[in-house]
């Protein structure tokens, strides 16, 4: 697909519903008596491999529209083990936040993934969970998983990696232990599930770095009204950044402190960002992020912020080259086992289009021009945020970007690139 330069964006648009809470609704409205509406459902590819698994473990789901469910929950120990193999596609909060659930349930279960999902560490789900008493096997530490569901015992776990799949794994199989499961985070990571389990009654309690739940609940979720994906605005929030004129504002967005860490850093450059209409839903904050161009300066992101802008980290590199000076991101590690090695697929990226970036061993180092980069070839590596970081950089790129892959953006947005023609000018 060949992206061609824009001259500004400009418009009122609104995004679907967050991913991350779409996982969980459909995971924890399937563990909850009776049923769960769920509202503004983000359909996705990665959804509809959480949709399919939650059928597959005897849950039943109507689909009264495009974006509207209706769990009919099976109870906290109720979900059933099917003859076949349960796909987790390319899905990674999937794959993680289910076995947490199939710990304590009843029966035998083998999870697989794609190929991108097969190569991804599940260790780190693994091995809380067998301190818990779950017996898992995988492959060198890898998919396919096979878990043999039984009685669990709550433990105290400190996170070794800043990771909110992990964290939310173990609150989960927390709920099918005796006694109270403590995680303990080095730095906080996204909330949502502890916001969505304490809305459906869970016993669940946060310190600042300790998140802990008590066993055994009765869950009630009757409704769920999923915001719109900040993940999913970012690319256009980027875009109407770095393009002068622009002006946008995207509507009834998720603004969970937790997830916009994109809006700070773009502050700290020299955007003007504004939110208004700011409200809160079942602990969930929304609000409209308003968005107009300014020149940008470069800025550091330093470890304790990563988590808070984990998914934007890629749109980061492209505001980090149009920005003047040099910027750092360091403590991203994590970056390295995404969907793709996105430290080496964003610095390619820019290099394709003539930016000067250099991988790290924990991030990357950008030095930016307040120009437009010159455009070139971007390869999306099946990977989704590497497709919308693609987009964006041919808009705001002097020649355009041909995308290779541009097509994995449906792994979380399938309408992506007739939302961005909406808005954009030329
Ligand atoms: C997610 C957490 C993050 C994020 C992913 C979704 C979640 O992963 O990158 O896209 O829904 O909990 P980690 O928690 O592994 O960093």
């Amino acid at each position: 697909m060949k992206i061609e330069p824009a001259a500004q964006v400009e418009g009122h648009i609104a995004v679907p519903g967050d991913k991350s809470i779409s996982h969980r609704a459909l995971l924890i409205g399937a563990l909850c008596e009776g049923e769960t509406l769920v509202r503004s459902w983000g359909r996705s590819g990665d959804t509809e491999s959480t949709l399919a698994a939650v059928r597959a473990l005897g849950v039943r789901v109507d689909e009264d529209d495009v974006d509207t469910l209706r769990v009919h929950g099976a109870g906290l120990r109720g979900l059933r083990a099917p003859d076949a193999q349960i796909d987790c596609g390319n899905a990674g909060t999937l794959v993680r936040l289910i076995l947490g659930i199939l710990a304590f349930q009843q029966g035998r279960f083998e999870l697989v993934g794609d190929e991108s999902l097969s190569r991804r560490p599940m260790e780190r789900v693994a091995e809380p969970l067998c301190l818990m008493g779950a017996e898992i096997e995988s492959n060198d530490g890898c998919l396919p998983l096979v878990v043999q569901g039984g009685d669990l015992s709550a433990i105290a776990y400190t996170l070794p990696v800043a990771s909110a799949q992990v964290k939310s794994a173990i609150l989960l199989a927390g709920l099918g232990a005796d006694g109270r499961t403590a995680v303990r985070e080095p730095v906080p990571t996204r909330d949502h599930t502890e916001l969505m389990l304490r809305a459906a009654g869970a016993r669940v309690t946060s310190n600042p770095d300790t998140i802990s739940v008590m066993g055994g609940p009765t869950l009630e979720l009757p409704e769920v009204q999923v915001p719109g994906d900040f993940s999913s605005a970012a690319p256009f929030i980027v875009a109407a950044a770095l393009l002068p004129g622009s002006h946008l504002t995207v509507h009834d967005v998720g603004l969970n402190p937790l997830r916009t860490g994109l809006l700070d850093v773009l502050e700290r450059m020299g955007a003007r960002i504004g939110v208004v209409s700011r409200r809160r839903v079942a602990g969930e904050q929304i609000g409209d992020v308003e968005v107009v161009a300014q020149p940008l300066v470069a800025t550091k992101i330093q470890p304790e912020e990563v988590p808070l802008l984990v998914d934007e980290l890629p749109l980061f590199g492209l505001l980090a080259a149009c920005a003047r000076g040099r910027s750092y991101v360091n403590g991203a590690e994590e970056l390295r086992v995404k969907e793709s090695d996105r430290i080496e697929a964003v610095v390619d990226a820019l290099r394709a289009i003539e930016v000067r970036a250099r991988a790290t061993k924990d991030g990357f180092a950008i030095t930016g021009v307040p120009t437009r980069p010159r455009g070139g070839q971007i390869d999306a590596r099946g990977d989704h945020r590497i497709a919308m970081l693609g987009a964006i950089a041919g808009l705001v790129s002097r020649e355009g970007v041909r995308l290779e892959g541009a097509e994995s953006a449906a792994i979380s947005f399938p309408g992506f690139f007739d939302l961005l023609d909406s808005v954009v000018q030329r």
